[in-house]
């Protein structure tokens, strides 16, 4: 195992997938903290190799195509463009972002497979399967909901719940029924292969359970521990369907991979992506024992990448293995469960849009409400409050102050320093041990807890400017004052280097302010400092050195933004309202004959008057064409007497009458609902006579 001292990173954040963009949630869990490790690792003068990409396979996608009414192919291509640009927009940085639609992809996972399958890895299986009559397509996964074996769950998916995080089995359900068509599945028999995960078991106890008992994360540990504990069933790797991966076997026609086995293949394909196009080579990546390979995930992708991932890559037994899959818990939206198809979330894209050039913000605001240990809100009171009170109160306003009074007294120049008092000395020692206070923290997946100590050295520069006061000491002391404008300019210069990780964005603005560079910059006699360097280098910023103008870093949010934004969020609550009132299970299917029996007709209601005695009930007297009739009708508490004549209604004539609080009724009008509960007539067109039946 490669902890200590590895050679190179290979660093893999979980492959989004393409049926909606990315929000907060993805970015919180997995994207921002592979970010800032990969950004840590890299100044820190590491190789790394940070991949990803867009996860294009499984049913989620191919029931977003049937929902919109476009192919697969179109779904993957928006949404990979989307992604990809805001991945790329927002900062995180990538050394390759592939897809698993590729060439590449599809090569390496058909390899794989194949490789399992002649050593015979597989266990070839007939079993019965979930089958939807209607739709002429076996179910597995996504494609069915039912009750959740372990907990119960009414909305559990065939592969998953999302209630309790158990993975299991379509034909584990309880009363399954099809996402397709709603109806209630059979079983039908069908060929597949089978990863024989209980043949691992004891392998995977040891490995995880007794050598990672101490560095992985007590939540991904708890998971793995359970699911071995609950004991290991084979699992089906190939599925009946028409999107994927083809298995690269004779006699699997209409079979592909599981979006499961062939999407963490991705890590390696994109892998291979990136040498090629680099010239690199990429076996070391995967298969050097000093490399340290990390999965940056979501606790929903645990399983796969603990169990199931590592399982294929031991059968596979040229690979390295993960030496941590640092997961995260789940990030909730002003209290409630972040959610795709509920437009429940802050999409990443409109982000971007809608606060241009604030992007450290976000990743601030992520960082410090991390889900790193139990599920997390995200509010947008708390996002401008961060960062009014921290990011413009304490970093931005730092840095404005130094680089403003240096401009002031020095015309831009760091001046030369004279003795230095204890406290300057202490406070430089301080700054010293930062970036190993800093470092212990990102080491052990701790981001927010790295991302305190970073803001710390922000606080360890305003302290020292309050306390040293240079706006005094200049009327009356110039050396002194010098000192301590050195002695903060140092602070500042040690700020371009840390926060980098965490605020890429940022970094680059001070760096210029300071006219400091990078040291990817091409600059004559640039002054470039590593994260070593703030350390053990004497003066990161030296007397002489010019700097920029002051510009600011950070800029105060108005309630007026704030606002904007809840107000998103409300519309689409109210949105979904609308929608889930609409969606009543549909009832049991009925034969053309038994439609063809119900005679509706078009009519007009003539007169109302409120039935003695009762809440609900209106007599009303009809004219339906043939004849006018009493109708009694339950809409009294929607509807007034006076108001509802002369409305035109759809009346279903041939129900058999049934006297009503000793009136006869002779027909039902027929009524629907809003969202928020109030009855509305089903009204025909005005130009259509009343009498015109309804077929
Ligand atoms: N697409 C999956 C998800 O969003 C993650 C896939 S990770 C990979 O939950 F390892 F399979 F790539
Ligand atoms: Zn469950």
């Amino acid at each position: 195992m490669s902890s200590q001292n590895p050679k190179r990173y290979t660093i893999t954040a979980a492959l989004p997938y393409t049926n909606g963009p990315v929000h907060i949630g993805h970015l919180a869990g997995v994207y921002v903290p592979a970010d800032i490790y990969a950004r840590y690792q890299r100044i820190k003068g590491k190789d790394v190799l940070f991949v990803c990409g867009s996860d294009e396979h499984g049913v989620p996608i191919t029931l977003k195509a049937k929902k919109e009414r476009i192919t697969p192919q179109q779904v993957v291509d928006k949404y990979h463009e989307i992604i990809k640009r805001s991945f790329s927009d927002f900062g995180i940085s990538f050394d390759n972002y592939s897809r698993t639609s590729a060439k590449i992809h599809h090569e390496t996972a058909s390899e794989f497979f194949r490789k399992l399958y002649d050593e015979g890895k597989f266990v070839e299986e007939v079993t019965e399967q979930l089958y939807d009559e209607e739709a002429g397509q076996f179910l597995a996964d996504r494609f069915v909901v039912g009750t959740c074996p372990k907990c119960g769950y009414d909305e559990s998916y065939g592969d998953q719940c999302e209630n309790c995080g158990t993975s299991h089995n379509a034909t584990d359900l309880i009363n399954p029924r099809s996402a397709i068509s709603g109806s209630k599945p059979v079983t039908k028999e069908t060929r597949h292969w089978f990863l024989p995960l209980d043949q691992y078991e004891g392998w995977l106890k040891e490995w995880i359970l007794e050598e990672h008992k101490k560095d992985w994360k007590t939540n991904v540990y708890g998971q793995c521990k359970s699911w071995i504990d609950d004991g290991l069933r084979p699992r089906a790797v190939t599925r009946d369907l028409d999107w994927g991966i083809p298995v690269p076997v004779e006699g699997a026609e209409g079979k592909v991979l599981y979006v499961w086995f062939d999407a963490p293949i991705g890590y390696i394909s994109s892998t291979r992506e990136w040498a090629e196009r680099e010239g690199k080579d990429w076996e070391p990546y995967w298969k050097d024992e000093e490399s340290k390979l990390l999965h940056f995930i979501g606790k929903d992708n645990i399983v796969f990448h603990c169990i199931i991932f590592p399982s294929m890559l031991k059968a596979e037994g040229s690979y390295i293995l993960p030496d941590n899959v640092p997961a995260n818990e789940f990030l909730n939206l002003e209290g409630n469960k972040i959610s795709t198809s509920k437009n429940w979330a802050v999409w990443l894209h409109e982000y971007l849009e809608e606060f241009p050039g604030q992007q450290d913000v976000l990743r601030y605001v992520l960082t410090a409400n991390a889900p790193e240990t139990k599920d997390n809100d995200f509010t947008w009171a708390d996002f401008q409050a961060r960062n009014n009170n921290e990011l413009v109160a304490i970093f931005g306003n730092f840095i404005n102050r130094v680089v403003v009074l240096t401009n002031k007294y020095y015309e831009g120049q760091v001046p030369k320093p004279g003795a230095f008092s204890e406290e300057d000395q202490n406070t430089l020692q301080e700054l010293q041990a930062a970036p190993e206070v800093i470092e212990s923290s990102i080491e052990r997946y701790r981001f927010r807890e790295a991302q305190t100590k970073l803001m710390d050295v922000a606080r360890l520069g305003n302290k020292y400017l309050a306390d040293e006061e240079p706006w005094k000491t200049i009327k009356t002391d110039e050396e002194r004052t010098r000192t301590i404008m050195y002695t903060a300019l140092q602070i500042a210069a040690a700020l371009s280097v840390l926060c980098e990780p965490f605020l890429p964005h940022t970094a680059t603005k001070l760096r210029g302010i300071l006219n400091v560079s990078s040291s990817d910059s091409q600059q004559a006699n640039r002054i470039e400092n590593s994260w070593k360097d703030i350390s053990e280098k004497e003066e990161l910023i030296p007397a002489g050195h010019r700097i920029g103008t002051s510009e600011l870093l950070f800029s105060k949010i108005e309630d007026g933004q704030i606002q904007h934004q809840l107000d998103k969020l409300e519309a689409s609550k109210k949105a979904n309202e609308t929608m889930n009132a609409a969606v009543e299970p549909q009832k049991d299917t009925i034969s053309f004959e038994d439609f063809t029996k119900l005679d509706m007709r078009v009519g007009t209601i003539i007169s109302a008057e409120k039935m003695p005695k009762t809440k609900k009930l209106l007599v009303l007297k009809v004219d339906t064409g043939i004849d006018t009739r009493t109708i009694v009708s339950g809409i009294a508490e929607s509807f007034s007497a006076e108001e509802v004549v002369g409305k035109r209604v759809t009346v279903l004539v041939n129900l058999a009458p049934r006297p009503l609080r000793g009136v006869e009724s002779e027909g039902m009008i027929l009524m629907t609902e809003t969202p928020d509960g109030k009855l509305v007539f089903v009204n025909p067109d005005d130009d259509v006579p009343n009498g015109a039946s309804i077929s």
